[in-house]
């Protein structure tokens, strides 16, 4: 269990000292890599590579092997769990994921399936055969949506422009809101459970949607049901001491209290300022982020810029990972990325001397 080489984020996660600041990359395995596009194509469709565990795997290991990351995530979506209870998941190139059915009744939640985990072994197949392929070189990442976020693509179908209809729900229907969430902290909970036990090193909770909520009702739909799922993995034997991440885009005004939530880390997006998040957060938890993902489309020397800026504003100290704020897009040179990566690893250097 602990024989993973390189150990630089297991270690900042765990309170070790590091010789770098460590880094990956939301959506590190995407459609900016041209070997990503050809092994979707193979696959047949975005599903299809998602429930394929051999092809899923590949394309976790892709980003491995061109750039220096420190960890890998298993290469799957949220959207997996309302598929598997029951909301028929679809995909198209130019609309992104959607659900054809989107729930509308307390009716309709009561008859949601949170029973059918096994419905997901797909994914689990996907991490042992990853594992295989990382060779122990670096640890794997698993993870899930958040109840809440999960509850925005099961209410409004897709991302939708407002979210009218569930912020409207936060308020005229709140018990079917609250029974969506109950099913879900279970089956995030389990899904967890099951791929930590597949060999995943880390967890992360994308709370993509949090920053919606104003601050009673973010607490209330939002971190409450993300602390009883941590609660939840640390009553299990397989995940209790397992580093859990948890990032809310948005959440830049509840740093204080995500912080206090159980996890190990928290994900910053690129609206604050990591020294601002530091000083909220204090010593004992880690931040992961937070440069915007457009800053990829600059120059080289705008890119090292604005990631120096990230470093420096962190300072001296062994809590950081460095990440984007959010995922990499489409439409990203794969150099400008291998660039901000050795950049990265070389600028941080003398902020880790001892
Ligand atoms: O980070 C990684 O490399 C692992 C893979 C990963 C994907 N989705 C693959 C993906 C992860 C961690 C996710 C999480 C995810 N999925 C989130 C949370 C993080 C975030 O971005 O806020 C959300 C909200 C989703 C839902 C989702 N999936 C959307 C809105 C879209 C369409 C937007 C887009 O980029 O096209 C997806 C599709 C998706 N998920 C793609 C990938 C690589 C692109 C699909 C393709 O065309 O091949």
């Amino acid at each position: 269990m602990h024989s993973i080489k390189n150990r630089r984020i297991l270690d900042v996660l765990t309170g070790v000292p590091v010789d770098k600041t460590p880094v990956w990359i939301m959506r590190q395995a995407g459609r900016y890599l041209p070997e990503y596009k050809k092994t979707r194509a193979e696959a047949g469709s975005f599903l299809d590579l998602c429930k394929n565990p051999e092809l899923a795997s590949e394309v976790t290991v892709q980003p491995i092997r061109r750039f220096d990351l420190d960890a890998a995530i298993i290469f799957s979506d949220i959207l997996t769990i309302p598929d598997a209870m029951g909301l028929e998941l679809k995909f198209e190139d130019n609309r992104g994921p959607y659900f054809d059915h989107p729930l509308n009744t307390i009716k309709e939640v009561s008859n949601l399936t949170d029973e059918n985990i096994n419905k997901l072994e797909y994914v689990a197949d996907a991490i042992t055969h990853t594992k295989e392929k990382l060779n122990n070189e670096i640890p794997l990442i698993g993870f899930s949506g958040s109840p809440w976020t999960l509850s925005t693509y099961m209410i409004e179908g897709s991302a939708t422009k407002e979210f009218r209809k569930i912020r409207s729900i936060v308020f005229n229907d709140p018990a079917m809101l609250e029974l969506l969430i109950k099913k879900l902290v279970k089956f995030v909970s389990e899904y967890l459970i099951m791929q930590a036990k597949a060999g995943a090193n880390i967890l992360m909770i994308f709370d993509s949607w949090g920053g919606l909520l104003n601050a009673n009702n973010y607490v209330h739909f939002s971190l409450n049901p993300m602390k009883e799922i941590i609660g939840n993995l640390r009553a299990n034997k397989a995940t209790k001491n397992i580093p859990i991440i948890l990032f809310t885009k948005g959440g830049g005004n509840w740093l204080e209290e995500i912080s206090n939530s159980g996890c190990n880390a928290v994900g910053l997006d690129w609206t604050i300022d990591i020294s601002a998040a530091r000083k909220i957060v204090g010593e004992d938890i880690c931040l992961q982020g937070n440069l915007d993902p457009c800053a990829l489309h600059g120059t080289e020397q705008s890119i090292k810029d604005a990631a120096s800026k990230i470093i420096d504003s962190y300072g001296f100290g062994h809590k950081h990972i460095f990440n984007l704020g959010h995922g990499i897009d489409q439409f990203v040179n794969p150099d400008n990325l291998d660039i901000l990566i050795k950049h990265v690893k070389e600028y941080s250097t003398k902020y880790h001397q001892n």
